[in-house]
């Protein structure tokens, strides 16, 4: 039986073994997967010592993604252009290091809300871990535009600066200057937790449009999502699937098997 954790602090909400444990049940694979809170100060050690008994993998949650990126003795292109690692492969003298949140959003927009993203023009809102992630697979989704917007504004113009030779990405402060209304406008800020919505002009979002909130909700309704709502989107979205899609992604990356994500999903939300 191999091994599995997810690793946070606090971890006690995550939905991960629940997911794991359905990915496992449905392929037959033949793992456990447990929550396991490491100290804020002891990731190293933490996950060093789980190396020695054996553990197979491990997802990385907050605040742990930079201090496994740091960890990892090598890593994949898409780990190191995100700057972070959410999950750890063993090997023979510690981890090997890879990033599927990225890829969990673009599966979730792509094949679970049937998104157009290639000519699209697409808003992202924050510049912290989470959004430097979804640049590299967003930009090669191939958008028209991508736009950063951060409440500081330096932070968006210097990661559009450093994803400048992926793609059309440009960044400023929240409140502009917006060229365009947008087709897709994504949240990547913390604003979620607190139940706020980053301020934004009212005609922002294209008619129709879809907003999608990288947090998600026990209901399916943050703050953005219902700001969606309420601003025209034909799509307002909550980031379950993105959660649902990443673990699937790792999954395969251990198992070498992709698991069904829909089935999964449904249980989630009901
Ligand atoms: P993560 O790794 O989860 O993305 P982070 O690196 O701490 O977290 O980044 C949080 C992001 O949310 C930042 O872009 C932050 O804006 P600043 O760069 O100006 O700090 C943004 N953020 C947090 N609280 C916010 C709020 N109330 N309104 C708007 N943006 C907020």
């Amino acid at each position: 039986m191999d091994r599995y954790a997810v690793i946070g602090n606090p971890v006690g909400h995550s939905l991960s073994p629940r997911i794991h444990e359905m990915f496992a049940e449905q392929t037959g694979e033949p793992m456990s997967y447990i929550a396991l809170e490491a100290p804020v100060d002891g990731f190293a050690p933490f996950v060093n010592a789980l190396h020695e008994e054996g553990y197979a993998g491990m997802n990385v949650t907050l605040p742990f993604k930079r201090d496994a990126w740091k960890l990892a003795e090598r890593r994949s292109r898409r780990a190191e252009l995100a700057g972070a690692v959410n999950t750890l492969i063993r090997t023979p003298t510690g981890y090997k290091g890879d990033n599927t949140d990225g890829a969990g959003l673009l599966a979730d927009l792509i094949r679970n809300l049937n998104l157009e993203l290639e000519g699209s023009h697409i808003l992202l809102l924050g510049a912290g871990g989470a959004v430097r992630g979804a640049l590299q697979p967003l930009l090669e989704a191939g958008p028209a535009s991508l736009h950063i917007a951060n409440r500081t504004a330096s932070k968006a113009e210097a990661l559009a600066g450093d994803f400048a030779e992926l793609g059309p990405i440009t960044g400023s402060g929240l409140e502009g200057p917006f060229e365009r209304q947008y087709d897709i406008i994504i949240n990547g800020t913390a604003a979620s937790i607190e139940g706020k919505v980053p301020p934004l002009p009212d005609d922002i979002l294209r008619g129709g449009g879809a907003c999608y909130d990288m947090m998600y909700a026990k209901d399916g309704k943050t703050a953005f999502v219902e700001w969606g709502q309420a601003h025209g989107a034909g799509i307002s979205c909550d980031g379950l699937g993105m959660l649902v899609e990443q673990a699937a992604e790792s999954f395969y990356l251990w198992r070498d098997i992709r698991p069904g994500t829909r089935n999964v999903l449904k249980v989630l939300r009901s």
